[in-house]
């Protein structure tokens, strides 16, 4: 258990990686706060996870929304306190071709993965400041290094977090707050599946082909679960990680080397 259970907030963390780590966190002693779009989606995983054991608030946020950033942050402070972790998870992979994207869905892409974070940092920082102590993990992706086609949106906004980390590290950093990237490669989620059930519609390819097609690519010869990732965060939300700061980790199975 965590010598110094901490306040954490995950963003889109109603289900799939966000969840997992929200779980994870729980399991080790810290208190959460589960935020995600949708009330419905919010409660459930609240529930889910107090089956568990886990001290668990729910809070719908559209990391988006500045105004509704500032509010949430500023609620959970009055009602619980400092958020001493943020992980910025929310996020979409929506098929972005270059030519083709919609600039509405472009602008989503930014607004959520890079915008969204930023908000949700300025609005966590100054807690996290006064007790000189603070997490920040930004969730990039291996698409920050590399492109798959059509999805333009999705590599610049997680491209864009590799600069942002750098960026917030540097100017954080002084005040005890570490922040770093995950960079996760291929890793089982509703995302995931979606993606797979596109690709494999667009190819013509049976159910099941695209993942064991990556899973054969993939130097560990399989396809990452969540816990891979959350194992991972839950280190770096620790005392233990205080020097490992401003870096881009790879949770990846070793696919970025083929
Ligand atoms: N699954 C993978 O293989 C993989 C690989 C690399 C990176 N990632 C990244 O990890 C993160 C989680 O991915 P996942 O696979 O669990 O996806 P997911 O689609 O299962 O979960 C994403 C969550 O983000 C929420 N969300 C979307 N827009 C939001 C907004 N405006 N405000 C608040 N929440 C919002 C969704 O409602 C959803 O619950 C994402 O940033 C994703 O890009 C995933």
């Amino acid at each position: 258990m965590e010598r110094h259970p901490k306040l954490a907030l995950i963003t889109g963390s109603a289900r799939g990686l966000g969840f997992d780590m929200a779980r994870h966190l729980g399991q080790v002693g810290h208190r959460v706060i589960v935020s995600d779009l949708n009330d419905a989606a919010v409660a459930d995983a609240v529930a889910a996870l107090r089956e568990l054991g886990i001290d668990v608030i729910g809070k719908t946020l559209d990391v988006t929304d500045a105004a509704s950033v500032t509010d949430v942050f500023a609620d959970v402070r009055k009602e619980v306190g400092v958020v001493d972790i943020l992980i910025n998870n929310a996020g979409i992979c929506k098929d972005t071709p270059a030519l083709e994207v919609e600039m509405s869905l472009w602008q989503a892409n930014l607004d959520i993965m890079l915008t969204g974070a930023l908000s949700c940092v300025r609005a966590a920082a100054p807690g996290m400041i006064e007790k000189g102590w603070g997490r920040v993990i930004n969730m990039a992706s291996q698409m920050s290094f590399t492109a798959f086609g059509r999805d333009v949106a999705y590599c610049t906004a997680k491209a864009g977090i590799l600069g942002l980390t750098r960026s917030l590290a540097m100017d954080l950093g002084p005040y005890g707050i570490t922040v770093n990237a995950i960079c996760p490669g291929v890793i089982e989620s509703a995302m995931l599946e979606e993606v797979a059930k596109k690709v494999e519609k667009r190819d013509g390819l049976e159910d099941g082909d695209f993942l064991r097609s990556r899973a054969a690519a993939i130097p560990r010869r399989r396809i990452g679960q969540c816990a891979d990732v959350s194992k991972l965060a839950t280190f770096l939300c620790s005392d233990d990680s205080d020097y490992i700061h401003g870096q881009s980790l790879h949770v990846n199975g070793g696919l970025l080397l083929t």
